[in-house]
């Protein structure tokens, strides 16, 4: 207990800044976040990894940290505002270094990560290291707090995952014979393996509460459209949409095998794939001018994975304002579009979040 920090610091968001603000003792009854997964989630642990899968240049991060983070969009992500909305501090990436503080829970996520240790390997930290790393706070934290108190944390935590969109596009765009030895069904059956396996471990350690989203139209973002074979104009990558399809009705299935198994595991979805195609469809509706080119990047659709000129292409165009575009770049959402996601996995109704929502599990 005694090497536990006397002072406990997090950070309140307003609409423009955001504070660092410490008092003695960590919030009482609060619920910890822990966060698994790709882009999507990523605060910045890849920059601390040899690779080229990084966001930690400008111009990402502009709009709200006003420097470059690592995370994958022009500002705050969804992960970000979960933790706003229930009223956690930031939660850190697990490989900052000097991040000793897992109360409020930490982040593992990394950008191009995939549930298959085979996608984009050496290049991110896959599903099973993120899973090891959980491992490694949980010792520490039995350690530090004692078994009991530990427990109480971890079984009250929600943990979120999101992994298998890299997976899918591994899948289809890489000539490796990894990929190529097995069918789309089996391949979705073999992430959904894995994901499962994770869970069950998450489980292991106490958790209960998971949060999850599914695939949605993947063959629509800019870079997969840009890469769509037979290339028609505004035409999606049709075979990305079926396998994330196939994804989308192996993982409900999963779930509710895993809350029969599982006692006592509740655990909500929010349907991406609802929520995604109607701001791609009716994009004013939603305060967006452009829902097929990304804000940032090069190409058709600034669909090339260029934003910034750090990986390979120099070039790339900005747009003035990441506030009218779905997309900042090529595979990933605007702060603006990350934080209307997130409200509706924290507080929708059963037909776009179910069975719970985030606000119903953070609650219980
Ligand atoms: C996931 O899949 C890979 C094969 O790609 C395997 O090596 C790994 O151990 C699996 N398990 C987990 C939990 O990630
Ligand atoms: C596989 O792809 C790589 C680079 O994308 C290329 O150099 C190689 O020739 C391809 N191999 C086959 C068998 O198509
Ligand atoms: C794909 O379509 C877009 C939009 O019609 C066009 O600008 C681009 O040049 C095409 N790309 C290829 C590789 O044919
Ligand atoms: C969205 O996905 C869910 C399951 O993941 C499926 O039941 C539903 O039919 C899908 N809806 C649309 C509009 O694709
Ligand atoms: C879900 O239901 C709410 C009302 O309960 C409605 O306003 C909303 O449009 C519905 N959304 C979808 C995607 O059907």
């Amino acid at each position: 207990m005694a090497r536990l920090v006397l002072l406990w610091c997090f950070f309140i968001f307003t609409a423009t800044s955001v504070n660092l603000v410490c008092s003695r003792s960590p919030q009482k009854d609060h619920t910890a976040l822990f966060v698994f997964g790709d882009s999507l989630y990523d605060p910045g642990n890849n920059n601390y990894i040899d690779t080229i899968i990084k966001a930690n240049y400008y111009p990402y991060g502009e709009t709200f940290f006003k420097y470059p983070t690592g995370r994958f969009s022009d500002g705050r992500i969804i992960a970000d505002f979960i933790a706003e909305f229930a009223n956690l501090p930031l939660i850190p990436p697990y490989l900052q270094p000097g991040n000793h503080e897992f109360t409020y829970g930490v982040n593992f996520a990394s950008a191009g990560a995939g549930a298959l240790s085979e996608t984009y390997q050496g290049f991110v930290i896959d599903l099973k290291t993120q899973l090891s790393y959980f491992k490694k706070v949980a010792k520490l934290m039995r350690k530090e707090l004692g078994d009991a108190e530990a427990t109480v944390i971890f079984s009250k935590a929600v943990y979120l995952i999101n992994i298998g969109g890299n997976d899918y596009i591994s899948f289809l765009t890489s000539n490796s014979t990894v990929f190529q030895s097995s069918s789309k069904q089996e391949y979705v059956a073999m992430v959904m393996g894995n994901l499962t396996e994770t869970i069950e471990e998450i489980y292991k350690k106490g958790g209960r509460k998971f949060g999850f989203l599914n695939m949605g139209s993947l063959g629509c973002v800019p870079s997969m459209k840009a890469l769509a074979p037979g290339n028609t104009t505004g035409s999606c990558f049709e075979q990305v949409n079926e396998i994330a399809k196939l994804h989308d009705a192996a993982l409900p299935k999963a779930l509710e095998e895993l809350e029969t198994k599982l006692v006592e595991v509740k655990y909500s979805m929010h349907y991406l794939n609802i929520s995604y195609a109607e701001r791609r469809n009716n994009p004013e509706k939603y305060g967006f001018k452009e829902a097929n080119i990304a804000c940032c990047g090069s190409g058709p659709y600034r669909g090339m994975f260029s934003c910034g000129g750090r990986r390979g292409v120099t070039k790339y165009e900005l747009c003035s304002d990441p506030n009218d575009y779905l997309f900042f770049d090529s595979d990933h959402l605007t702060e603006k579009a990350c934080k209307q996601i997130a409200q509706l996995m924290w507080s929708g109704t059963p037909n776009i979040t179910g069975p719970y929502n985030l606000k119903a599990l953070f609650e219980a």
